[in-house]
């Protein structure tokens, strides 16, 4: 009875485990696999010991409740015991160890990946680099913790969607290099088996060879700040093929990204010289506005040519109009306050055209 017992508890409670999720989980990637049997396989020899020791000590206090008075053994050795009880565990200890550091040796083998990514904590979001494809982005940029404490309840939040997610082919090995901007941070994912510190000022490895396509979450594991519990992980994983579009269309809108921004403060520091230069100069005779005062300093607001002919624009700036009270500028200005108020000029005052005028390529 008492067997049966234990025997059938013991069963309950491991396959409740299982069905709980309470178990590690076993995984998609190639080291994940193996981690899951290893520990399953420690597990199982640690059950067997459990249970014969255990079984032994509550066989002895049940069987012998009775011997009151009983004198205990007495004695100080027994060479076949010792020997026994050292080379048993011994053996099991090796029996772990063989397998145990093979995959250790496996997981710290980072060598001849197919795509190596950056992976970088800062406080409180990761960024990722793809080296060598120029393709680099902040996983979540907005660090939402008050909304996110007002909308859902704490403990959903590891559940949270990020502003975009690491995109990793299956099948591929992927090195991650990892560090981090400030303190430290640790980049963890349970079903890839990645749980590694980023330390500033030091560059960790890891790997995942992922055999499934998939959506894979994970947290920051180290505590880092304020913030530490608001640094979710999304890993998006996709057929080679997918990946390689993904990584094309990624790539051309880093670019467009990039000229956007750049265009854009191109833009704004040619306007803002622009107006220094031309409340210094242009303004005396062509007023603030730009309306001018006609007939002897033309309006340039709303001035069809001016706005038509950029060439004549220019010309006009640098060499004057003589005969007129336009003098040139080539020697009064360099070329950038030149390029500057030609563009102030243009664009300053709106355009009667309704033609957005651009700085000159
Ligand atoms: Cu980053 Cu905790």
């Amino acid at each position: 009875l008492w067997r049966w017992i234990v025997s059938s508890s013991v069963f309950l409670s491991i396959t409740s485990v299982h069905a709980n999720g309470w178990n590690m989980p076993r995984g998609v990637t190639d080291v994940s696999g193996e981690i899951y049997g290893l520990h399953m396989t420690i597990f199982w020899i640690c059950v067997v010991i459990g249970a014969v020791v255990f079984g032994a000590m509550f066989y002895s206090l049940f069987r012998y409740r009775h011997s009151k008075g009983a004198k205990s053994a007495n004695f100080h050795e027994h060479t076949t015991v010792e020997i026994f009880w050292t080379t048993i565990p011994l053996l099991i200890l090796v029996g772990m160890a063989v397998p145990a550091t093979a995959t250790l040796t496996k997981m710290y083998d980072a060598s001849e990946a197919d795509l190596d990514v950056m992976i970088i904590g800062q406080q409180w979001r990761w960024r990722y680099e793809y080296l060598g494809e120029e393709v680099a982005f902040t996983s979540n940029m907005s660090t939402p913790r008050a909304q996110i404490s007002g909308e859902e309840g704490f403990g959903e939040h590891y559940l949270r969607e990020v502003d975009e997610p690491l995109v990793l082919p299956i099948n591929r090995k992927v090195r991650f290099l990892m560090t981090s901007d400030d303190v430290i941070h640790s980049w963890w994912v349970p079903e890839l088996a990645v749980k590694q510190d980023t330390i500033p000022g030091f560059i960790n490895e890891n790997w995942v060879n992922i055999n499934e396509p998939g959506i894979y979450r994970g947290q920051c594991a180290e505590l880092c700040g304020i913030d530490h519990a608001f640094m979710p992980i999304v890993v998006h994983a996709m057929e080679e093929a997918e990946f390689d579009a993904w990584m094309v269309e990624r790539k051309e809108a880093m670019k467009q990204e990039a000229l956007g921004v750049d265009r854009e403060w191109e833009m704004q520091e040619l306007m803002a010289r622009g107006e220094t230069v031309f409340e210094s100069i242009c303004a005396a005779c062509h007023q603030s506005e730009g309306q001018g005062a006609p007939p002897a300093f033309p309006a340039l607001a709303g001035n069809a040519r001016l706005i038509e002919d950029r060439e004549w624009h220019i010309q006009t700036v640098i060499n004057g109009v003589s005969g007129t009270a336009m003098p040139a500028f080539r020697n009064t200005l360099n070329p950038v306050e030149l390029a500057s108020v030609v563009t102030y000029t243009r664009n300053a005052w709106g355009n009667d055209t309704g033609d957005s005028v651009q700085p000159a390529d």
